[in-house]
């Protein structure tokens, strides 16, 4: 490291109450409020384990799926545990939005060595909710539109993973456990533990890995070895495989453990059908391996509060979802009958999400009296068939081929059924989020979807990736739409499922306390 700028104080001017208003308003008579010093909160902190997420991307600052969602939620329940010193690094993008942006604190600058290159690395952080996150600056790699696809990811996310490692020290941070996320945090596992736990501070650090999509493996040229990741001969076995750079390998390789975001899919990866050619390494370090189901921000998305729908509702009253399921008809220009079960998908229109069982029956389907909403981007060949399709069926199908956040949840509180076919689904969070809305769905057996969605308690399932399975399914619902009695059931058994964190928080905090052990 060249040269290390710290800035002593911030910018950031905060309001607070003044002593003498607080005091004013505490009854003379009232037993003194109990406060912690200094000191003995300094040590309630120094208790806490220390957990580091490092990730590509979170919520609320930045998003392109439910990755982001994941870091934003899960280290916000973490920290509300208070048992967890959580904090959260990503690139500072330029797309991060700018009511965040404004509100950073400049902490300082280093340069960061891998390989040949130097780079400068600004730091910035902002404290959210009791987590706190920092924010990597570097205008070469991170000033572009968007998060990734572009021809030097490699090398972006390489300087992302020194970068991690190396504001631990100008921070004086040294986590218990450095928790990665997908192949783009892969690197940070693996500097860990060829480089920097051979340094005092970090010889402690534990590195978990999870994964959120086995699919992206960050896949490169054993070519670009020394020379963009600067990894050299003793450690160039792990992170070969099938004669080319695999960086999620190498980060199964070197963690202590890692896990994926649902038991069923943890199993999954296992075998050939779904690891995407990596079952033999994760078959070899199963005894790592294990399977958190992720949760939602069941505050974010609350139907009695959510300020995006035509009208709020609750559990224990569905009576407003009919004026949303109203409001969406005529947003979307469908005839506006209440009776007509609306089947909707909000997802990337991509193959692994099932679109070509839906492609292969909707015409079928459309025999039926339904209504079909579509909400996402993604191949060409499905966004033009799917427009195609509502232009065929406009009395019957909407496709909204963009990406719309405003939308989405007017489709999830407006419509009664939610089709998630997928291929294969690590975890999935729209159909938690359309249960929390009364909307009932129907998914295959798969991953994550398998782990939240039981048949007939909150939702339909469908074992083999089969078009006329699923439509067999899709039409039992249809009917049983028409029992309103044993429908608002359902819809009320899929609203009350607990889709929270709590439970799966916990399993993380047993997790990381076993791997402190
Ligand atoms: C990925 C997976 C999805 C999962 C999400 C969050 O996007 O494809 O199934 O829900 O990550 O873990």
């Amino acid at each position: 490291m060249a040269t290390v700028t710290k800035k002593t104080s911030t910018t950031k001017t905060t309001t607070k109450k003044t002593a003498s208003a607080t005091k004013a308003s505490v009854k003379p008579d009232a037993p003194k409020p109990v406060r912690k010093t200094v000191k003995e909160k300094a040590a309630v902190t120094a208790q806490k384990k220390k957990i580091l997420f490092v990730a590509s991307e979170a919520t609320p600052f930045i998003a392109t799926g439910g990755l982001a969602e994941v870091i934003g939620s899960l280290s916000t329940a973490l920290a509300a545990t208070k048992k967890f010193d959580v904090r959260v690094v990503i690139p500072l993008y330029s797309d991060i939005k700018k009511e965040y942006r404004e509100k950073f604190t400049y902490l300082g600058n280093l340069y960061v060595h891998l390989a040949w290159r130097n780079q400068y690395c600004g730091i910035f952080e902002y404290v959210k909710d009791g987590v706190t996150y920092y924010f990597i600056d570097n205008e070469f790699y991170f000033k572009r539109p968007g998060c990734y696809g572009y021809f030097d990811d490699g090398e972006r996310f390489a300087f992302f993973s020194r970068s991690v490692l190396e504001i631990m020290s100008f921070l004086n941070f040294y986590p218990d456990v450095m928790h990665c996320h997908d192949w783009q945090a892969a690197l940070a596992a693996i500097y860990l533990k060829t480089n920097y736990c051979f340094r005092p501070e970090y010889q402690f650090i534990r590195a978990l890995f999870t994964i959120h999509n086995i699919e992206y493996q960050g896949w490169y040229s054993l070519d670009l070895l020394g020379d963009l990741f600067d990894i050299y001969g003793t450690y160039q076995y792990l992170v070969e495989y099938k004669n080319s750079i695999n960086l999620m390998k190498g980060a199964i390789e070197c963690c202590e453990r890692f896990s994926t975001v649902s038991p069923k899919y943890a199993d999954e990866i296992k075998s050939e059908y779904y690891a995407h050619g990596l079952e033999p390494i994760v078959q070899r370090n199963a005894f790592k391996l294990c399977g958190i189901l992720n949760g939602i921000d069941v505050e974010g998305y609350n139907p009695e509060k959510d300020t995006h729908l035509y009208a709020n509702y609750t559990a224990n009253d569905f009576a407003n979802k009919a004026v949303c399921k109203k409001g969406l008809q005529k947003q979307l220009g469908l005839p506006q009958k209440p009776d007509t079960p609306i089947i909707s998908m909000v997802t990337r229109l991509v193959s692994h999400k099932g679109l070509d069982l839906v492609t292969a029956v909707i015409e079928e389907l459309l025999h039926e009296d339904v209504q079909i909403v579509i909400l996402g981007t993604g191949d060409a060949h499905f966004e033009g068939f799917f427009s195609d399709l509502a232009r065929r069926y406009p009395d019957k199908m909407s496709a909204n081929i963009i990406f719309n956040g405003d939308l989405s949840r007017k489709i999830y509180s407006g419509s009664d059924i939610f089709l998630m076919p997928s291929k294969s689904e690590p975890c999935g969070l729209s159909q938690m989020i359309a249960c929390r809305y009364g909307t009932i769905p129907v998914v295959r057996e798969t991953g994550g979807l398998y782990d939240s969605i039981k048949p007939l308690e909150n939702g339909y399932t469908f074992t083999n990736f089969n078009a006329h399975d699923m439509l067999f399914v899709l039409r039992k619902a249809i009917s049983d739409y028409k029992n309103k009695e044993e429908w608002a059931k359902l819809m009320y058994r899929a609203a009350t499922s607990d889709f929270s964190w709590g439970h799966s928080a916990q399993e993380y905090e047993t997790l990381y306390l076993n791997m402190l052990k």
